[in-house]
């Protein structure tokens, strides 16, 4: 089949959004804060920026270059550079599928806290040990997340449908701002808690007594997972980029985003959780269990954590729509299938996986994956392995083999841009990078 003209982003502002909306998400939102908690709070912070800065930007700008470069899906675009390592690419739509097995599952449960927020079902409880209740009976049973995991991939499968233009850029130019305008309201009303100012500090303020190597392992998994690279989604993104898309300042722009609405949800979370004297280190509960006590403590508890379940779905979504792109480009390109048949493969193969995953934590409970049910294997298998996996080969074929000349051009849009950290930028995909990447790889199979 041939293929018409290939779709492109509209102007500046689109590329960040697009890009902006793949990295901020739940592990904004959901997974950064119980991370920053359990790890020292402001110290934590304090790595996790530096992590973003010095391998997060370079390997952005580096998976930016390989999309625009080919102007293909991640397997035809690392084939088209060079043939060998076509690897990377199925590397990247393999983490995509695996990724939306569990993500989608978590997203399903935001829709959830969502509809009982409106309806006023999470008002009716008081105590931790009630929360904790509804929520292990909500996610153990059968058929109710399974359904709110469907209308989530249902309405990511509509957006995609829509296609680059209409459906993901479109999306993303609501949808951010919204996210931002809920998350600043969010922030203040949060700050203006009684003993906000406590948990503002907790984490805002280093302990650096805290910090050991694994803080930092820990952090720069966190900053993976969140900017959304070593997984080929920027490559597919950006090989919708138009020529004149300047790919050092979307990806400054993206990682800039990205940790503010991290720091923001910080804000969020804190102040609200010291204001009522709960641990900041309650682990990957804290939004739905925690939060929702927290809210129910507060005037106007409904309207609160309804508009806050509103941003995890609004979050979630610009993620899934990213993740489903990344096979769906795959399939239409690589497998010659139309556009809609394969955004239907795709979402008929996540639909699947996901809800095998859902089942996991339920009825499918016994059935484990070298101790883990299958929810907890696809979380430890991508976040630990394929993506640190991703980003170290990524730097090896950017810094060493792809060709110089390509990535200069990328990089200067053909000579118009100035490239004045050239060198640094080189160091730290050449050297820097691959070197503490391999130590984490390595340290998350245990070596250490
Ligand atoms: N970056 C997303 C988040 O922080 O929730 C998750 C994600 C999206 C990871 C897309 C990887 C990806 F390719």
């Amino acid at each position: 089949m041939k293929h018409t003209q290939r779709a492109t982003l509209g102007g500046k502002l689109s590329a960040v959004l697009v890009a902006a909306g793949s990295s901020v998400g739940l592990g904004n939102i959901w997974r950064f804060p119980y991370v920053a908690g359990d790890n020292g709070g402001g110290a934590f912070l304090a790595i996790y920026i530096l992590c973003v800065l010095i391998i997060g930007l370079p390997l952005m700008i580096a998976e930016f270059s390989v999309g625009r470069a080919s102007h293909k899906n991640a397997v035809g675009a690392y084939r088209a550079l060079d043939r060998k390592w076509s690897f990377l690419g199925y590397n990247g739509v393999l983490a995509a599928f695996l990724i939306l097995g569990f993500y989608f599952v978590v997203s399903g449960w935001t829709a959830e806290y969502m509809v009982h927020s409106v309806t006023g079902e999470l008002a009716r409880y008081t105590t931790a040990e009630e929360y904790t209740a509804m929520f292990e009976r909500f996610i153990g049973s059968p058929w109710r997340p399974l359904l709110y995991t469907s209308v989530f991939i249902l309405a990511t499968h509509f957006i995609i449908a829509l296609g680059v233009q209409k459906g993901i850029e479109r999306s993303a130019k609501v949808l951010m701002p919204l996210l931002f305008v809920i998350l600043v309201a969010l922030a203040i009303h949060s700050l203006l808690m009684p003993n906000g100012a406590e948990g503002l500090k907790f984490f805002l303020k280093p302990d650096f007594s805290k910090i050991g190597p694994a803080t930092v392992l820990t952090a720069l998994g966190q900053a993976f997972f969140s900017l959304s690279i070593g997984i080929g989604t920027m490559v597919t993104y950006a090989s919708y980029f138009k020529p004149e898309t300047n790919l050092r300042h979307t990806a400054l722009n993206v990682t800039i985003l990205d940790t503010l609405v991290a720091l923001l949800a910080g804000i969020v979370i804190f102040p609200a959780v010291f204001s009522v004297g709960i641990e900041p280190s309650s682990g990957p509960s804290l939004v739905f269990i925690t939060l929702p006590g927290i809210f129910n403590g507060m005037p106007w508890s409904m309207v609160w954590s309804s508009v806050f379940f509103l941003l995890l779905i609004v979050a979630a979504l610009t993620s899934t729509i990213s993740l489903h792109e990344v096979i769906t480009a795959y399939m239409h390109e690589e497998w010659h299938l139309s556009r809609k048949a394969a955004a239907w493969a795709t979402t008929g193969a996540t639909m699947v996986l996901a809800a095998l995953a859902s089942l996991s934590l339920g009825v499918l409970n016994g059935w484990k994956i070298c101790g883990l049910n299958l929810f907890d294997s696809l979380d430890y298998l991508t976040a630990n392995i394929l993506l640190p996996a991703g980003g170290f080969f990524t730097c090896i074929f950017v810094g060493w083999r792809l060709d110089r000349k390509v990535l200069e051009a990328q990089v200067t849009n053909d000579g118009h841009l100035p490239f004045r950290i050239r060198k640094v930028f080189v160091f730290l995909l050449r050297y820097l990078c691959p070197a503490v990447l391999l130590l984490v790889f390595l340290d998350n199979l245990g070596a250490f």
